[in-house]
């Protein structure tokens, strides 16, 4: 097992597979590269299966036990059940998807190995729905996680982004998944950092209040410090990066881009390192590096100076890549 400077362990892995996408959320921040806007075409420059297979090869050497797999939307991958058959089975994976694609596929993805999904469901009205995802999918995102939960993929997550255009809906979607066996809800607060829009941000912690008043009961996980509240047959638990030292101490992942370069922080794109056709021994030393090259805190590492987000002296240059 790798561990960083701080202490954190690397145990879980988030690899883009594709950053096409065809839903264009308004606060997507395309896993950390920023606000893309609009599909896309297809591209040259996405990793092949082979490519993924053979990091997840070398990570899982690292002791890495945990992969989710991500976009843009992954299921426009369509050897998506072929990497997930080529991942090594001593790993967990996960898909985190707008859904619209699992009538039909959730089944083989499960035959493929995949133990559960994160659903991006951020609305329970078509209307408001379409308003947030650019997208009319609204009812087949629905047959989507029927479809997952048909699968036994389990449990199924909902994602929903919680910012000024859904806030007002968090009842309704904690009611959603009180009412609904096999579903969570998880509520994200909305991280303006690589998207802008600061203005779209709420308090996250009036959530905090008012779920604490919902439940029937609350439990503290250990591992993580996050709180899951249980209301009726669902389970919701806040994911509250946003300024959260607490957050990122407990961060235990490394991601990895669509186009193959690894990604030490969702926050930052200063550490990215290509892997190109890379060996496993370079893989390796590459992956050491990135490990060896992680903040404690983002908001720590980059401040703001005159209006400008710049490094924090603190971390250079012996944290700057490339010195
Ligand atoms: N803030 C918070 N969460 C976001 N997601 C995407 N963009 C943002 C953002 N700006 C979440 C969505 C999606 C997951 C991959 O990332 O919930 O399901």
């Amino acid at each position: 097992m790798l561990t960083d400077d701080f202490g954190r362990e690397v145990t879980g892995v988030r690899i883009s597979l594709t950053d096409r996408c065809n839903f264009d959320c308004v606060y997507c921040h395309n896993e950390g590269l920023g606000d893309t806007r609009g599909p896309m075409d297809p591209q040259e420059n996405e990793m092949s299966a082979d490519d993924v297979v053979r990091f997840l090869e070398v990570v899982e050497e690292f002791g890495v036990g945990k992969v989710k797999f991500t976009g843009g939307e992954p299921m426009l991958r369509e050897d998506l059940e072929e990497i997930i058959r080529r991942t090594p089975d001593s790993m967990e994976v996960s898909l985190t998807t707008n859904g619209t694609f699992l009538p039909g596929r959730a089944e083989a993805l499960k035959e493929a190995g995949l133990a559960r999904v994160n659903v991006s469901q951020d609305a329970l009205d078509p209307k408001e729905f379409a308003e947030i995802t650019k997208s009319g999918a609204y009812d087949r995102v629905l047959e989507g996680v029927q479809a997952a939960l048909d699968a036994g993929l389990d449990p199924v997550k909902l994602n929903m982004v919680v910012f000024k255009q859904t806030a007002g809906y968090v009842p309704e979607m904690v009611d959603h998944v009180a009412e609904n066996e096999g579903l969570q809800l998880q509520l994200i607060e909305y991280m303006p950092e690589l998207t802008g829009h600061d203005e779209w941000a709420i308090d996250i912690g009036r959530v905090h209040d008012w779920l604490a008043d919902q439940a029937d009961h609350i439990e503290r996980r250990n591992m993580h410090g996050r709180k899951r509240y249980y209301i009726g047959k669902g389970m919701v638990e806040i994911v509250d990066p946003v300024g959260n030292k607490s957050f990122c101490a407990n961060c235990h992942r490394v991601r990895v881009t669509h186009e193959g370069y690894l990604k030490g922080c969702l926050n930052r794109n200063d550490d990215l390192r290509p892997m190109g056709d890379m060996t496993k021994d370079e893989i390796r030393a590459a992956f050491r590096e990135v490990v060896a090259n992680r903040v404690p805190y983002y908001g720590e590492y980059l401040i703001e100076e005159d209006g400008e987000w710049v490094v924090n002296e603190k971390y250079l240059p012996e944290k700057t890549v490339g010195v």
